[in-house]
């Protein structure tokens, strides 16, 4: 349930990255329903066209679904022209395409942590350099998607660690560079989030029940805790927030005692592991 009012955001205009599905979508369903109209971006036409139209329906407001590429300047280039076109401005970016699997660093070839460095990191600074004129302008604000796996070491993620790290530094950046131009720059960290595709996919059903337990808010986080977080980052209440890490995880990454405040508890790494070992351990 939302603390704001239903039309808090009206007028305004959000561009989200991966807002085909996940917590990116679930954001974006969040300023939908406090009065924003949106354009979402994702690589799958269909799944991107489909989510739209199930946003505008279940909203009332208008969201545009383009397919495009993050590590493509010149399909945001598209997409941004076309959000210009039908809306007339952007207000808001959330940058949240991105890209995980698990892999020991042996594991990983150098074009497989490239990839995901190109899709998180490098995305979120193309999705800055092709918005910010219009963000200027709306003196809006960016929130990009983090996490808090890299604040330790996350087996098999050295490749989305690295990755997450560069975003943190970057909006630090975005922050103090056009903060003087009005523009606020923040990243929400999730932790584990129920329901998403990547939740769903890296951490099987038995581990998740497990680690539960160990986080002390006693749960896993839900699409609509980071909506919620979302909508208060662009809020005015949040006028003053900027160049800050919005952690939202219920202090599962401070609890340190007990292995099982990681998402992989019994998960250490063998000689001569291979991702078919890995995965069967799973
Ligand atoms: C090792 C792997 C691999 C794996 C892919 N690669 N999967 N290496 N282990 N499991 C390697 C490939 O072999 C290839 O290297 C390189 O990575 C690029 O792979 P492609 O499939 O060609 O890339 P692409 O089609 O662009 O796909 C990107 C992707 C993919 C990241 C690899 O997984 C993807 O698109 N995923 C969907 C988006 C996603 O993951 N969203 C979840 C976000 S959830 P070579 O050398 O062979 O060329 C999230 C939070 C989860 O971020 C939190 C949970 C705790």
């Amino acid at each position: 349930m939302s603390s704001f009012k239903p039309d808090i955001f009206a007028g305004k205009v959000a561009f989200v990255t991966g807002g085909g599905s996940g917590i990116c979508y679930g954001m974006t369903q969040a300023l939908l329903a406090h009065g924003a109209n949106a354009t979402i971006l994702g690589r799958r036409e269909a799944n991107i066209r489909d989510a739209a139209a199930k946003l505008t329906k279940d909203t009332g407001k208008e969201c545009l679904g383009i397919a495009g590429d993050v590590r493509k300047p010149e399909s945001l280039k598209a997409a941004i022209e076309a959000t210009v076109k039908r809306f007339g401005r952007i207000d808001f970016v959330i940058c949240g395409a991105a890209g995980n699997f698990l892999s020991p660093i042996s594991g990983l070839s150098e074009n497989a942590f490239k990839t995901v460095l190109e899709i998180d990191t490098m995305g979120t600074y193309n999705t800055i350099k092709a918005t910010i004129g219009e963000v200027k302008k709306a003196k809006g604000a960016y929130i990009a998607i983090s996490a808090t796996l890299h604040y330790r070491g996350s087996v098999l993620q050295a490749h989305v660690s690295a990755a997450k790290a560069g975003i943190d530094a970057l909006m630090n950046v975005v922050a103090v560079e056009y903060g003087p131009a009005g523009v606020r720059a923040n990243v929400i960290a999730p932790g584990p989030i129920e329901g998403t595709e990547g939740v769903a996919r890296l951490i099987p059903k038995d581990v998740i029940a497990e680690t539960t337990k160990a986080i002390p808010s006693q749960r896993y986080g839900t699409i609509e805790d980071i909506g919620n977080a979302g909508v208060f980052l662009f809020s005015p209440a949040a006028s003053y927030v900027n160049g800050a890490v919005l952690v939202v995880d219920g202090a599962q990454w401070h609890n340190s005692t007990t292995s099982k405040s990681v998402p992989y508890p019994d998960m250490f790494l063998e000689e001569g592991d291979t991702r078919s070992k890995i995965a069967s351990r799973l």
